[in-house]
């Protein structure tokens, strides 16, 4: 059965609600092989995905390239592909968003990618800084007068970032973190993002695995996944990796979740479905690193809309378990 679709903002397009994030097959997630991430990709297209999430820092390009040359086999109707922009500098400063350096790291991934034109670039997750320089956001104007990309972005770690963004008129989405354990998006955002027509790509859905319930206690991680090397924020910001909620408190929460599952529905679905609930977002872009957790996770959108008092009792848990890690963190 088709994925359903949603607006994406003042675009024009229409995209599966269920997208497909690529970050896993890139990198820094353990060992993925080419053959799994290529039929990741391949069995996300087949069951109706329509949008793709990648970064020229995925894998260093690897995860761009495996999406070129899968979608260059794909027979189907073509994805809208998003990729990000900013993560090559070193070190990650604001000064260095410069038209020149933006244009450098689009040019990389138009080659990467093999296409002429972005259909969309996102600002990765720049300093806060770069929000109060227009001359950033000029710099994408201009590059889409020069028909280099068609339309650009942010992907931000705080809500503030993101309210600060959508004020610049050329800013045509907001990728942002929005699942079961990060729930501040709901209050002010969602209302701003949809009066403003932007386009909400939600990230890290299962907050990095946790929120299938298939982690525990002693679950163990690759030297090269992030989960290993980032769970106290030594790479990057903490809150990319569980959501930022600390191990021990989240593996709790994940079992006050269980009991609430409907009979036979996994909770990489369920969670999923949870995201999908809210009105304001366009698309879910759940990473995955083979064909199966591809298929299981594009299968969410058939499930059933959430009964209220689900959703409540999954306010419940994050009230009571999660908020003093999370909520006025990001
Ligand atoms: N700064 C940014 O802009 C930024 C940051 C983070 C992510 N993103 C984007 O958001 C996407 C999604 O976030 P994410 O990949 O970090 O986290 P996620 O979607 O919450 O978790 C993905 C991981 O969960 C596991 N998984 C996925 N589906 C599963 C299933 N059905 N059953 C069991 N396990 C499953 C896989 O890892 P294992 O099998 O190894 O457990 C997979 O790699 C990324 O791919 C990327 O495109 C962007």
């Amino acid at each position: 059965m088709a994925i359903p679709t949603r607006p994406f903002g003042r675009t024009g397009w229409e995209v599966s609600e269920i997208g497909f994030g690529a970050w896993a097959i890139g990198g820094s997630w353990g060992d993925v092989t080419e053959s799994d991430a290529r039929d990741a990709l391949f069995a996300a297209l087949e069951a109706g995905t329509t949008f793709i999430d990648t970064a020229d820092v995925y894998g260093d390009g690897r995860s761009e390239r495996i999406i070129r040359d899968v979608l260059r086999e794909w027979r189907g109707p073509r994805p809208i592909v998003a990729t990000k922009a900013g993560r090559r500098l070193s070190p990650h400063a604001a000064s260095g968003y410069t038209r020149a350096n933006l244009e450098a790291f689009i040019d990389r991934s138009r080659k990467n990618l093999g296409v002429d034109s972005l259909d969309l670039v996102q600002l990765h997750c720049p300093p806060t800084e770069v929000y109060y320089r227009p001359e950033v956001f000029e710099a994408l104007d201009s590059l889409v007068a020069a028909g280099k990309i068609r339309f650009y972005g942010v992907s931000v770690e705080k809500i503030e970032e993101a309210l600060k963004a959508i004020e610049y008129p050329g800013v045509s989405s907001v990728q942002i973190i929005y699942n079961i354990f990060r729930q501040r998006p709901q209050e002010l955002f969602f209302r701003e993002a949809r009066a403003r027509g932007m386009g909400v790509i939600v990230r890290v859905p299962l907050a990095s695995g946790l929120l299938t319930g298939k982690l525990n206690r002693s679950s163990e991680f690759a030297a090269d996944d992030h989960r290993q090397f980032n769970r106290h924020g030594e790479a990057f910001d903490v809150g990319e990796t569980f959501s930022g909620v600390p191990y021990e408190a989240a593996l709790e929460a994940v079992d006050a979740i269980r009991p609430l599952l409907p009979q036979g529905t996994p909770m990489a679905a369920f969670a999923l479905r949870w995201i999908l609930m809210a009105d304001a977002v366009s698309v879910v872009i759940p990473g995955a690193r083979n064909r199966t957790q591809a298929v299981a996770n594009a299968a969410a959108s058939q499930l059933p809309s959430l009964a209220p008092e689900t959703m409540r009792a999954l306010r419940q848990v994050y009230d009571e378990r999660i908020a003093r890690h999370v909520h006025q963190r990001w």
